[in-house]
């Protein structure tokens, strides 16, 4: 009797080693195999030290390919244990995973004013458009524009009732989940939200909301680098972070910043890239003609500088203060060089997130002890 190895294999595709999701061979747990006529011998690693787990794993070998494979096989079990390393410790605590929630990006500037709302909300309809279930937070304290931009300002997320709980539930529009600080607001009025009052509020748009399944999770974080963000990184595992900047200096400084923000040790959210907005002007019906009007390609050399993707350029043009204001966002109109600098963009950051989360282990939500942090960033 000559037993063949691929039906040795599949045999061992039923175990699955104590303490393993896998199936052992899946798993890499099978080294070797080795038949001579009726003679197999296998070497496989284990990472459970019990040695129950060893005896249970070797009976149920023994039992399968007498089974499934030749009832009188002389088979012998090598048993390595392998103890899984030590995790490197990123940081302190985990992050609550958010059930149904796959990436977070959170989009943010440095510098107020250079289209970070605006270019967070093309991105997120044309992540929708990509046919990616798509969610939005807008977390900017201090000037919440998604009502408006979405063209849902005289809307209130309704309750609805999740397994006994009450849940808020974000508005839609062009296929894109929203929930936005300014839904608690009224219009016109001045609200100061204090620290602790707005990261209770971001906390429960985040985990108090029924997101339901969600590729990517957009949020527009306030300008700057200040107390809400760390709020907000505090509360949430963000995958990575897109900065927006215009190519001026002064942006470009900010944005500088929010890089730094990111990457301090404390923080060490991945920086996915930075998205060049205002990149130049174009009059509608000189689409060829490219007006440099803050400089040119000035994110595009801080991205070289600071060693992260650079994600593309959007230019400064009407329709997209107009789109913004109408509340209907630019990418929305097909055919255009607008659509097509949003896509381009929103492909750019996508493979990003692939890129990130291959290399990368996930964020985990951080604990910030001290804000003696901040002082890092600011110094830059
Ligand atoms: N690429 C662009 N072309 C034309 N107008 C733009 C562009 N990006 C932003 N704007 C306009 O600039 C203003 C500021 O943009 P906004 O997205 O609100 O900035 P931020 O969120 O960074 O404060 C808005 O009136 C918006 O419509
Ligand atoms: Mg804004």
């Amino acid at each position: 009797m000559k037993i063949a190895k691929k039906d040795v294999l599949k045999a061992l595709e039923h175990i699955t080693v104590p303490g393993e999701g896998q199936n052992m061979v899946e798993s890499g747990a099978v080294k070797n195999l080795q038949i001579f006529g009726d003679e197999v011998e296998i070497d496989i690693t284990i990472n459970n030290p019990s040695l129950q787990a060893r005896k249970k794993t070797e009976v149920e070998i023994l039992k399968i390919i007498h089974q499934e494979v030749y009832a009188k096989a002389k088979i012998k079990v090598n048993i390595k244990v392998d103890a899984p390393a030590a995790k490197p410790k990123v940081n302190e605590i985990k992050g609550k995973p958010i059930p149904g929630i796959q990436n977070i990006i959170a989009v943010a500037s440095g510098k107020g004013g250079v289209g970070k709302s605006t270019v967070t909300a093309n991105l997120a309809v044309t992540l929708a458009k990509m046919g990616f279930k798509v969610g939005l937070l807008d977390a900017d304290i201090y000037g919440p524009s998604m009502p408006i931009m979405f063209d849902v300002a005289q809307e209130k997320p309704l309750a609805v009732n999740v397994d006994g709980k009450s849940k808020m539930k974000p508005v839609e529009s062009y296929g894109v989940k929203l929930l936005s600080i300014g839904f608690f607001t009224q219009p016109n009025q001045a609200v100061i939200w204090r620290g602790p009052m707005a990261s209770k509020a971001l906390n429960q748009m985040i985990f108090d909301a029924h997101w339901g399944e969600i590729d990517f999770m957009l949020v527009d974080l306030p300008p700057g680098t200040g107390d809400i963000h760390l709020s907000i990184m505090q509360s949430m595992p963000i995958t990575g972070a897109v900065i927006v900047s215009t190519p001026q200096e002064v942006a470009l400084a900010d944005a500088r910043k929010a890089v730094a923000m990111f990457r301090q040790d404390s923080i060490n959210v991945p920086v996915l890239g930075i998205a060049e907005n205002m990149a130049y002007f174009t009059p509608e019906e000189l689409p060829n003609n490219k007006y440099y009007i803050f400089g040119k390609e000035g994110a595009k050399h801080l991205a070289e500088d600071l060693e992260v993707p650079f994600l593309g350029e959007i230019p400064l043009v009407q329709s997209i203060r107009e789109a913004g204001d109408v509340g209907r966002p630019a990418a929305l109109q097909t055919a255009t060089p607008v659509e097509e600098a949003f896509e381009a963009l929103t492909r750019n950051t996508v493979q990003e997130v692939v890129n990130r989360n291959k290399n990368l282990p996930p964020t985990e939500a951080i604990k910030i002890t001290t804000m003696a942090g901040c002082s890092a960033v600011k110094k830059k």
